[in-house]
């Protein structure tokens, strides 16, 4: 099948129709711009939809550039302090989805993801924006003035691009690196993507200590320390740590997940704020393997407790080695094998440099006319509604600006 005649020229084509996409043709549409939102899924938003366990963690209350990790910490703030977390709320209301708050300013449908996607298409059509599915993309050339994208239905041309073509993760939902290559052929530099928010893996001899744990949580403090955010550390993360049949997941890994590389170590607090032996100290305790399990039984599983003090048993029970005994359960650390990758990975953290990008209108500064939006950026946030934030923001940010 191929393009129309009248199919074929608009003032602006927004390169997939996800968070980013919509959000800005949507913005582009209401300014009156001719605008076509392509996509080669079967429908748009598919991400949305199962997204927050389907019920799309819409936005984050407490967003502020702080909760997003890029070269640059700065690029964010411009289009996160034009487009709030309030502003999108106040477009759920209008179409009167139930919502709710969970912990940490997490918002979340009450019933669907659905009612997302189903919201910002009545948008686009209010919008007059022209969605095209089933459409590939597959190059954009900039012929004199003008940009022409080609597509596995046939070529499209217009005076404005919008990539929003996200990043590598999750492969199987149609995820692929169009937009990175679209970026090279322009001459962007990329920041080497990798995935994020995503599971960790244990190295074999580690596998055999824990694994078969597999199911069992505590709350912990994680953090990655050789990680830098500037001049200083990476941000440490009080929440749920899961032991899995490969390595370890749950919010606390997946957020630290982000800030690790490759030969790293991952360090845990498995007892925060607490001093779990110090009524082994008094002269007269007993001191023996069975009373350590017992105290760590109130911080962590039954089994998990017992696994630790097995795999930590100090080698006497001095006061010295009791106090070691405690330092070691606040700074459990390991270097991970490797991360589920992309397969399992919630985003992709990297991609186009904020460098070649202007942070009001996230246009690139080499060619103008072209945009990039949303995850194929190299602005990645923290888990918990951040994500779906930067796409509506760095995407209305380019919709007022196209
Ligand atoms: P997104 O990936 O959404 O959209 C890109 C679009 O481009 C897709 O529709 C794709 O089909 C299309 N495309 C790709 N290549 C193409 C090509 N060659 N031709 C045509 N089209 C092409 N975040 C959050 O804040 N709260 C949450 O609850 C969750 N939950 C969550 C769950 C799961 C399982 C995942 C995998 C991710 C999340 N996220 C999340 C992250 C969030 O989904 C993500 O950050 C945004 O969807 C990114 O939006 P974008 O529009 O940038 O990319």
């Amino acid at each position: 099948m191929s393009l129309e005649q009248d199919q074929q020229s608009y003032d602006v084509v927004v390169l997939g129709a996800g968070a980013a996409g919509l959000m800005c043709a949507i913005e582009a549409g209401k300014r009156g711009r001719r605008v076509l939102l392509l996509d080669h899924a079967e429908r748009v938003g598919k991400k949305i939809i199962i997204s927050g366990g389907g019920r799309c963690n819409f936005t984050n209350l407490r967003t502020t550039p702080a909760n997003y990790i890029s070269e640059n910490q700065h690029f964010a703030k411009s289009a996160l302090a034009r487009y709030t977390p309030q502003d999108f709320l106040a477009l759920i209301e209008k179409h009167k989805i139930l919502w709710h708050e969970k912990t940490l300013g997490q918002l979340f449908c009450d019933r669907s993801a659905q009612q997302v996607t189903t919201m910002l298409q009545a948008e686009c059509r209010e919008a007059g924006v022209v969605i095209l599915l089933e459409t590939a993309v597959v190059s954009v050339e900039s012929v004199g003035d003008e940009f022409v994208v080609v597509t596995t239905r046939g070529q499209i041309t217009a005076g404005a691009v919008v990539v929003a073509t996200g990043g590598l993760s999750i492969p199987k939902m149609g995820a692929t690196g169009i937009g990175y290559d679209v970026a090279r052929a322009f001459g962007l530099r990329i920041v080497e993507p990798r995935a994020a928010l995503v599971p960790l893996v244990f190295s074999p001899e580690d596998e055999v200590r824990w694994c078969d744990l597999s199911g069992l949580s505590a709350e912990v403090v994680a953090s990655a320390p050789a990680a830098k955010v500037g001049r200083g550390a990476a941000p440490a993360f009080r929440e749920k740590m899961l032991v899995t049949h490969r390595g370890l997941s749950g919010p606390a890994v997946l957020q630290v997940s982000s800030y690790w590389q490759p030969g790293q170590k991952v360090v845990f607090d498995l007892a925060p704020g607490r001093e779990v032996f110090d009524l082994m100290m008094a002269p007269d305790a007993i001191r023996e393997p069975e009373a350590a399990t017992y105290y760590l039984r109130d911080v962590l599983p039954a089994r998990l407790a017992e696994r630790w003090v097995a795999q930590n048993i100090p080698p006497d029970w001095k006061t010295r080695s009791v106090e070691a005994m405690e330092a070691k359960l606040h700074r459990w650390e390991f270097v991970p094998a490797g991360t589920e990758g992309y397969a399992k990975a919630e985003v992709t953290a990297g991609g186009v440099s904020t460098a070649e990008l202007d942070s009001t209108s996230m246009e690139a500064k080499k060619a103008p006319g072209l945009y990039f939006i949303g995850e194929v950026v190299d602005v990645t946030g923290h888990l918990g509604g951040y994500n779906f934030q930067w796409a509506w923001a760095s995407g209305a940010a380019a919709g007022r600006a196209v």
